[in-house]
């Protein structure tokens, strides 16, 4: 395991880091977490070298917490380091993010998290939390020792993390990023702002939710006709880990022969690892992908909620999911979901609101009548 240190903080983390938002049920399709198995993957990533646990109050229905502090009795909690979050629905003041944090130290069964995060805020999020006082709440936190760290997890567009970057003195932020958001959300003009400040950076959805370890058949062959031979998630974390303003890259696991992969592969992912060759390879995956992408759509869901609740973004990701991967079988799922609710593309009647909203600039209205065109006739 390669350990990186972490900016200006001067301590060294795991460059894998496990999130614990992925764990599934005993069967496909449970919403229960199968509790055995999640600890029992979080002990063999920790015996592995993983130093770094991301969790958070809302993941699995609030379970995520609970299991991780179970997984991290019998000296484990010792050899980590915790990062967890506070979500702006649930906190409207002082006494409520006192509550909030109490019970997850209470879950998580610890006097003390290292990284205490405001989650994926944008820029309306940020002033909600500095509206409530949460910077002097994080403030005194760490004075109390009851966090080490106060950060914050980002979703939205640059020019509001950059906002946010400079209105506080953080200490660490973690930034959805992987080879194909270099220009979507924080981006690498995000990274490399934050590198400047010497602010670490912890990466999420680095195989965006594990996407990226599925190749389509027009970058399969890139990577085969490739000398050295590495599979889609090899590919994408050498990307990432090549980056050295990238602390820790967050990656969360369902199996052992998920956590084996990647303790092999961040044995050696020191920062400049990829040579020239290897990052020509990744821009031309970059654009085989762009190749079979329908729309442009982020996600950023400027356009929700739409006035005949029509879900989007949803519609968009499935549209995209389903060119690039079309023999997924996941998106079965995804497709009976909006077919059989109520917010399908078929409700849209064309009021322009999302339009006039979409920060991409993109022509929802005729993309939406395309997309529940191929999608319905996709059975
Ligand atoms: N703060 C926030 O707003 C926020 C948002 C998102 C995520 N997060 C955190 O960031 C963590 C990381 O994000 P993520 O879970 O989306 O990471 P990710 O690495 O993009 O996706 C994880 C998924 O990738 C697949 N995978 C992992 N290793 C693999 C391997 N070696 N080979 C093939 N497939 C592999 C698995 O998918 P399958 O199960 O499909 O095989 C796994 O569930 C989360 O767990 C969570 O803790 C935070």
């Amino acid at each position: 395991m390669q350990y990186r240190t972490m900016g200006k903080l001067g301590i060294k983390a795991s460059a894998f880091g496990l999130g614990c938002m992925r764990f599934n049920g005993p069967a496909s399709g449970d919403s229960v977490i199968d509790e055995n198995k999640a600890i029992s993957l979080i002990r063999k990533a920790i015996d592995g070298g993983v130093t770094y646990l991301d969790t958070a109050y809302v993941y699995l229905d609030k379970t995520s917490e609970i299991v991780l502090g179970k997984a991290l009795r019998d000296g484990y909690r010792d050899r980590v380091m915790i990062a967890t979050k506070m979500p702006s629905e649930y906190v409207h003041n002082r006494e409520e993010m006192q509550a909030l944090l109490d019970s997850e130290l209470k879950k998580l069964q610890t006097d003390h998290i290292d990284f205490y995060l405001m989650h994926g805020i944008d820029l309306s999020k940020w002033e909600y939390f500095k509206s409530i006082g949460a910077r002097e709440f994080f403030d005194d936190m760490k004075k109390a020792g009851k966090i080490r760290y106060k950060c914050f997890s980002f979703h939205g567009p640059y020019d509001q993390f950059e906002a946010i970057l400079n209105d506080w003195d953080w200490d660490m932020v973690q930034i959805q990023y992987n080879y194909m958001d270099v220009d979507n959300q924080a981006g690498t003009r995000g990274l490399e702002l934050a590198g400047k400040k010497g602010i670490p950076v912890v990466i999420m959805e680095g195989l965006l939710g594990g996407r990226l370890a599925k190749a389509p058949s027009n970058v399969q062959a890139l990577y085969d006709a490739f000398p050295v031979k590495r599979s889609p998630a090899e590919w994408a974390f050498r990307w990432l880990c090549n980056h050295p303003e990238v602390s820790v890259v967050l990656s969360g696991c369902n199996e052992e022969s998920q956590i084996e992969e990647n303790l092999r592969i961040f044995d050696t992912v020191e920062p400049g690892i990829m040579t020239d060759a290897e990052c020509a390879l990744m821009d031309q995956v970059r654009s085989a992908y762009i190749s079979r992408t329908k729309i442009g759509c982020t996600g950023c869901r400027y356009c929700m909620p739409c006035p005949n609740g029509v879900n989007i973004p949803r519609i968009f990701s499935v549209w995209n999911n389903v060119s690039l991967h079309d023999t997924d079988p996941r998106h079965d799922w995804d497709l009976r979901q909006i077919r059989e609710t109520d917010s399908g593309a078929n409700k849209c009647v064309a009021c322009g609101a999302c339009e006039a909203a979409c920060p991409q600039h993109l022509s929802i209205i005729d993309s939406l009548k395309q997309a529940w065109h191929e999608l319905a006739a996709n059975d």
